[in-house]
């Protein structure tokens, strides 16, 4: 009989755009403040692609450093799979391009679009391939490039959001390397449209009419979403709890999706977390959707001062809405 194995995290990278978009630049570009910016969001800077560095690019970037860190060979990858909401075209899928990029010839390829939760969905996705044994080692990537479809010269949404890519490898359970102990994933529909691009699918092709109206461009209720996100938020925490038995005080740190400094203040109080645990990084890099986490898990693994044994918890939300947690043990 094969032995029950737990998916590992065995290398982890990210890659942030050069250039730096500070709340002192919007000033001069929309109505705004960094004053406003700050209170409300907890946002300083952002990072922005230039306009020819695509999401493939950044995607590929931080999969060379994520196989690099577990010492692997892209050749030795059997599956890529990318969370983004903005994909350098609807098709070919992003993975199809990393692949092409940075040659992974033996892997099969596919995006998966689950918004800000996209990484967390993807790694439970790679999870199960791996414990199953149908796949050996997966790399798994959360890239966007959100600059590209951000309204410029609408300031309730153009100060939130930044560029950035985050990856892992995932593999059989290898000693002294984290372990995925718990996923969990959901959503509920019911509010789809409060977050969403119109333009470009089946419901509206692109079209002068596209065009004028903006079809094109990410459209946000921000107060009804940050309503949903705060519970979302506090449920998938709350379910992950439950399904894998673990109390809340024994996770070491929280890592939450980065859209606002207030979302994730009131979702670490519902849950019962003190601060001192909270891992941010909103002030210098916006909300990335699905690179949001999965940056933050990399600077997690390097900067975090964990030992063999902790906890952490990761814990997302997003467009649809989704939502989704993980507990991965050091
Ligand atoms: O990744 C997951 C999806 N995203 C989120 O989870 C984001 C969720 N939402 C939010 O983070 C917040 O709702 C925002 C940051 C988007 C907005 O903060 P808020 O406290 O909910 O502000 P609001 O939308 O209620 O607007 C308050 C005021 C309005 O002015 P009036 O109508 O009261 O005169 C806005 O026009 O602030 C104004 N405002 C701004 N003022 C200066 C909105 N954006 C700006 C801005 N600068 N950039």
């Amino acid at each position: 009989m094969r032995k029950k194995i737990t998916a590992s995290i065995i290398g982890t990278g990210s890659y942030l755009p050069a250039k730096v978009l500070t709340n002192k630049d919007l000033e001069s570009m929309v109505d705004t403040s960094d004053e406003w910016i700050t209170t409300r969001t907890g946002i300083k800077e952002r990072h922005i692609a230039g306009d020819d560095e695509y999401t493939s690019d950044m995607a590929a970037k931080a999969a060379m450093q994520a196989l690099q860190s577990a010492g692997k060979k892209p050749s030795s990858i059997d599956l890529i799979i990318v969370a983004t909401i903005t994909p350098d075209m609807l098709f070919p899928s992003t993975a199809c391009f990393v692949q092409d990029k940075i040659g992974a010839k033996n892997a099969a390829c596919f995006d998966i679009g689950a918004a800000c939760s996209g990484y967390i969905y993807a790694i439970e996705i790679a999870k199960r391939l791996v414990e199953t044994g149908s796949h050996n080692t997966i790399l798994v990537i959360a890239a966007e490039k959100l600059s590209a479809i951000t309204d410029w010269t609408d300031r309730n949404t153009c100060v939130l959001f930044g560029d950035g890519a985050g990856a892992c490898v995932i593999s059989g359970e290898e000693s002294g390397k984290p372990r995925i102990l718990c996923t969990y994933t959901g959503a509920d529909s019911s509010a789809a449209e409060l977050l969403m691009m119109p333009g470009g699918g089946t419901r509206f092709p692109a079209s002068m009419q596209t065009v004028e109206k903006k079809l094109h461009f990410l459209k946000m209720a921000g107060r009804e979403v940050f309503k949903n996100a705060v519970l979302s938020m506090y449920r998938a925490a709350e379910r992950i709890m439950k399904k894998s038995d673990i109390k809340i005080d024994e996770i070491k740190c929280f890592l939450p999706h980065q859209a606002n400094i207030r979302i994730i203040d009131a979702v670490a109080k519902k849950i019962g977390i003190s601060k001192e645990k909270v891992y941010l990084n909103v002030q210098k890099f916006g909300n990335m959707s699905a690179a949001t986490v999965a940056v933050g898990l990399d600077e997690v693994f390097k900067d975090w001062d964990l030992k063999p044994g902790d906890k952490i918890l990761v814990d997302a939300f997003g467009a649809g809405f989704t939502f989704g947690s993980l507990v991965i043990e050091w």
